[in-house]
């Protein structure tokens, strides 16, 4: 803590409290997340508390906007971005999201400072790939999430005769039935868009298997193929167990069904375990999603240095703190989620991030479309958009047809 200290007063020399602004006041660093409520909260909490130690010439502004996987904040960044007007940083999925910001001039290239922060090193090699252009590399990643895990009340989905967990599609459907048999209100519970998004790609994963589900986002799997038409079948058949009243939904909503056990399940990321933990509520059981096998769905937030950003040095010590392994234990702890850097120990973390360190040193790692591993901002946007048409008619033709166009207009070309 104490060499972050001093290397980070060093960096910002001549702008930041080290350097002297003008009286020795602090300078502000405004940090753009979508994490403002629960676990999200708790984890920025837990890095701000390393900022604050590590950069005591700059003050942490929280820029936070809510709403789950950035379904607003993205969009005030856009205007934000479009009109010169960047926050000091902005948190960005690693994979083909980070490369729009990368591909649009607007954020900048970090090589030199992973080599004089030791950062180079310290990720797995498959993680700086995604967050790598032509060589340069442009942002900070704090954690890896995993999406595909299928959360539980214990004693509602006990309480059915459900006594082992599902591992295939079939045992999943039956587990419903007798849930639905028992007379609970939701066996699943599902929120809008981007949630179904999730569900919908689980589903895609038991169906093609990992390595098909990622030829999907590559260029290599064809989105008008039987296994595609077959996937939307059955996750049409999961929308049956679902609260009709699901396009109104944030994740937290359907979280609360779970919490109130009124709900059996429900598939979301290992943000989760974060929220639950935080709101107190401990008769939770996770699982990987029915069929996924040894499938790690992951996806990473990062942070980044924008183009224009007011104070840069102040942002760099942000960012160094982000890397750190101080900060991303203090981070990790509270978000659910597992570090990104590969030297943490498993002991400092709780007992769901343990399992997920466990799998994902041996697990197949796929990307995530509505969380920008797998796919640009405007793919996310129409298959959000088909996804949301088809919660309503039900047409599996017409989901089809718009995914694979999607695809054809987004996918990287071969
Ligand atoms: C982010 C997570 C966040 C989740 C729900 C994801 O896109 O990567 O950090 O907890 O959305 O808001």
């Amino acid at each position: 803590m104490a060499f972050l200290a001093a290397a980070c007063g060093s960096s910002s020399s001549g702008s930041g409290s080290s350097g002297g602004s003008a009286g020795g006041g602090s300078k502000s660093v405004e940090v753009f997340t979508w994490w403002a409520d629960g676990g999200e909260k708790a984890g920025l909490d837990g890095l701000v508390g390393v900022f604050n130690t590590a950069c005591t010439g700059d003050k942490f502004v929280n820029g936070a906007v809510a709403g789950g996987a950035g379904a607003n904040a993205k969009q005030v960044l856009a205007s934000r971005l479009q009109q010169g007007d960047p926050p000091d940083t902005f948190q960005a999925h690693a994979g083909a999201e980070l490369s729009d910001y990368i591909n649009a001039g607007q954020i900048e290239d970090l090589s030199a400072e992973y080599k004089e922060w030791g950062l180079d090193t310290a990720f797995p090699k498959g993680l700086l790939d995604n967050i790598s252009v032509g060589g340069k590399i442009y942002s900070v990643p704090a954690n890896i999430h995993r999406a595909n895990v299928l959360w539980s009340n214990k004693t509602v989905v006990s309480g059915a005769g459900i006594t082992t967990a599902p591992t295939t599609m079939a045992d999943f459907l039956a587990d419903l039935d007798k849930l639905k048999a028992k007379g609970v209100q939701t066996p699943l519970a599902l929120g809008k868009d981007w949630t179904q998004e999730m569900l919908f790609e689980a589903v895609l994963i038991s169906d093609l298997g990992p390595a098909q589900f990622t030829g999907l986002w590559n260029g290599t799997t064809d989105w008008k193929g039987a296994a595609v038409t077959q996937g939307i079948n059955d996750y049409k058949k999961l929308l049956s167990y679902t609260n009709s009243d699901r396009d109104t939904y944030d994740w937290t909503d359907a979280e609360k069904l779970i919490m109130e056990g009124k709900a059996g399940y429900q598939l979301m990321g290992d943000w989760e375990a974060a929220d639950l933990d935080t709101k107190g509520f401990k008769d939770y059981g996770y699982q990987v999603f029915p069929g996924n096998g040894n499938t790690y769905q992951w996806l990473a937030d990062s942070f980044v240095l924008p183009k224009g950003a007011k104070n840069a040095d102040g942002t760099k010590c942000w960012l160094k703190t982000v890397g750190s392994a101080d900060g991303q234990k203090a981070f990790n702890t509270k978000k659910g989620s597992i570090p990104a850097r590969t030297d943490a120990s498993p002991a400092d973390y709780p007992a769901y991030q343990q399992a997920a360190m466990a799998d994902w040193k041996v697990d197949t790692a796929v990307p995530s479309c509505p969380h920008g591993s797998a796919c640009s901002q405007g793919w996310q946007g129409a298959v959000a958009s088909a996804q949301g048409k088809f919660s309503t008619d039900q047409n599996v033709s017409a989901l089809q047809s718009s995914l694979a166009a999607a695809a054809a207009q987004f996918a990287p070309k071969k």
